[in-house]
């Protein structure tokens, strides 16, 4: 069994309790097993199919067939480039078109922004953080392709978006868009695609949207002065607190990013979801991880707290950074036209199909 195919499979997890259920769950949750059951023999057949493909196309001696073939993929793949080149945006047709010094322009902010900010920094503390991580383990808040996540998640206007008033789905089309004109790998546009699909959680647990959109730092330790509106910790509890008020907080020196708790909001929520469901690459998780948090890949601060692991995620956020900000623009793209391409790409790195939201 090939490496990514093997990654599939154990996604696909049967593990029943069907103890203590009334009637109809019981039902609902056999037929779930079911499902995943025809799932895993689906792959299972596609995985023989492909064994037996290539076992005849050895016994012909067909090289040159072969060679074509994996060509073909690689160039459908968008990996025709060796193994770190994605990393590589000098020849990024987006960057061409754009000037950087239009975007996150917070001087020219609406009140909207700061006073969306004055909450998000007055209310970000360690008890916050602590309750919400343990409401998102305890349970499923829906359950839903990944598609019609994004359609639902086109109701939300981002509050905290100095650049936009664009819909969600217009963004995560723009930035998929982007990254697939630059012929990066196919992880790369679903990141792309679902950057921001954690927002959902605005219509189930959040407290408004102070806890689900916004630039993200570290809760538990000083709030860099690289925060932007930094000044807006004022009236944060743990501004106050000596546990929490100190350079280091609750963490040590160079303890890694893995180890902080950033504040909680649509890229931590995300984050955990493709973990766990996702068969994305570790890259592509941290894009998603990090992408909100300014103060570390914009502005530099937080060194103090990385091992030489965040350092490699640095340079991979910061390779993903300018197409989630630049390509905002005011190209609407005809949903869908594009349907077709990014449904299959869902179901390449969603393998179950329906994601517990
Ligand atoms: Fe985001
Ligand atoms: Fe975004």
């Amino acid at each position: 069994m090939n490496k990514d195919n093997a990654g599939k499979i154990e996604k696909v997890k049967l593990t029943p309790k069907y103890q203590n259920l009334d009637s109809s769950k019981l039902l609902e949750r056999i037929d779930d097993d079911i499902q995943k059951l025809n799932r895993l023999k689906t792959v299972l057949q596609k995985e023989a199919e492909g064994r037996d493909m290539k076992e005849q196309q050895d016994q012909k001696g067909v090289d040159k067939v072969e060679e074509d073939a994996e060509e073909q993929k690689v160039l459908k793949d968008g990996q025709d480039m060796g193994d770190d080149d994605w990393k590589d945006n000098s020849n990024s047709t987006l960057m061409k078109n754009v000037d950087p010094r239009q975007f996150r322009r917070y001087e020219l902010a609406y009140d909207r922004v700061k006073d969306f900010y004055l909450e998000q920094h007055t209310k970000q503390t360690i008890a916050y953080n602590i309750q919400a991580r343990i409401n998102f383990k305890t349970k499923v808040r829906d359950r839903m392709s990944v598609w019609d996540a994004l359609v639902k998640l086109n109701k939300l206007l981002d509050e905290s978006d100095p650049d936009t008033e664009l819909s969600q789905i217009d963004h995560a089309l723009q930035t998929a868009e982007a990254i697939r004109r630059d012929n990066k790998p196919r992880w790369f546009q679903c990141v792309g695609l679902i950057h921001d699909l954690g927002k959902l959680l605005y219509f189930y647990d959040s407290h408004g949207q102070w806890d689900v959109v916004g630039d993200t730092f570290p809760v538990g330790c000083r709030f860099s002065k690289k925060i932007i509106y930094h000044d807006f910790f004022k009236k944060n509890p743990d501004n106050r607190n000596p546990l929490y008020n100190t350079k280091y907080g609750i963490y040590s020196p160079h303890c890694g990013l893995k180890n902080v708790m950033l504040s909680w909001g649509h890229d931590e929520y995300m984050f955990n979801l493709a973990k766990e469901q996702s068969t994305l690459p570790p890259e592509g998780l941290s894009m998603i991880r990090y992408h909100s948090f300014y103060p570390w890949h914009r502005e530099g601060a937080y060194k103090y707290l990385m091992t030489k692991e965040d350092e490699a995620d640095l340079k991979v956020v910061q390779t993903f950074n300018p197409y989630d900000l630049y390509s905002k623009t005011d190209i609407r793209y005809k949903v869908e036209e594009l349907k077709p391409y990014y449904l299959e790409l869902i179901d390449e790195f969603f393998p179950n199909k329906i994601v517990e939201f």
